[in-house]
């Protein structure tokens, strides 16, 4: 069992309202990749200024195409996990009692959605999503088990299709940094779970939690980070085993 202060789960039980924020780490148990673990993520495989970028689209489609479909079909051969589900818990729980949960990933897996949680803020975009550079027209591939035909691939008005991901130097989609910042500022717990908080803009969540006063703060994660002494309670382990220990003490309080 992990050591979970008392105060930590009798205010979470408590609380109006909770914002979680993940990242990689909570879906690294379903065998999906990370991108900063020193030997296991995949920024220590791949250059991600020539994959993750617009530039590295525009320089080489097929490449960058090839190797997000890869891993788009990657993760549809995974499933959540016990930390997914966890949330899934402390969502209908919370909201069950009348009380506030959002979820803000910056994850493309949609592994949230795939465990049963509901509104999910997605910082980042959608893997299983394809988009029309020309239209902006969405292409679901979530369910196509398949590769596609080509690479790169084409949608019926001659554009190229790119994964609905935001790259490096780009903005994110309209208005979700925005919510998450105003759930979070009024929120009384945030939760940042298996994030390296390395990547702004989802990083500077946690400031705005920080800095709007009486939210109190949560790290779950396998190691330390740049933001841990930001944070009131930081809780070291695996989200799998944490969150099932710590949303389990919430409500089986009662
Ligand atoms: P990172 O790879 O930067 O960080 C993953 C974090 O998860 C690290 O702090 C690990 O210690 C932690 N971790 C690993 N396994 C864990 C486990 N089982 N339980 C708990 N923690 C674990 O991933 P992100 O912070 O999500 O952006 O990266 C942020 C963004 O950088 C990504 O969304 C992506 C990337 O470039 C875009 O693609 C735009």
């Amino acid at each position: 069992m992990t050591e979970i202060p008392d105060e930590l789960v009798a205010g979470l039980r408590d609380a109006f309202s909770v914002v979680v924020l993940t990242g990689a780490g909570v879906s690294a148990e379903s065998g999906i990749p990370t991108f900063r673990d020193a030997l296991t993520g995949l920024w220590a495989e791949y250059d991600p200024m020539e994959l993750a970028t617009p530039e590295a689209f525009a320089a080489d489609p097929a490449r960058v195409s090839r190797w997000y479909d890869e891993r788009r079909m990657a993760v549809q051969k995974c499933e959540p996990n016990a930390g997914h589900v966890a949330l899934v818990q402390l969502e209908q729980w919370l909201r069950g009692r009348g009380r506030k949960f959002n979820l803000v990933t910056q994850n493309v897996d949609r592994l949230h959605q795939r465990a049963g949680s509901v509104d999910v803020i997605e910082l980042h975009g959608s893997i299983g999503e394809w988009r029309c550079t020309e239209t902006g027209a969405i292409v679901n591939l979530a369910d196509r088990k398949e590769a596609l035909e080509e690479y790169p691939v084409r949608s019926a008005c001659g554009g190229l299709l790119r994964p609905n991901v935001v790259w490096f130097g780009e903005a994110l989609p309209y208005g979700v940094m925005e919510k998450a910042e105003r759930l979070t500022g009024g929120a009384e717990f945030f939760l940042s779970i298996g994030t390296s908080a390395e990547v702004y803009p989802a990083a500077g969540l946690l400031e705005v939690a920080r800095y709007q006063g009486g939210v109190k703060t949560v790290e779950v994660n396998k190691a330390g980070t740049v933001a841990s002494g930001g944070f009131k309670w930081c809780l070291r382990g695996a989200s799998g085993v944490i969150l099932p220990d710590l949303v389990g003490q919430v409500v089986g309080g009662g």
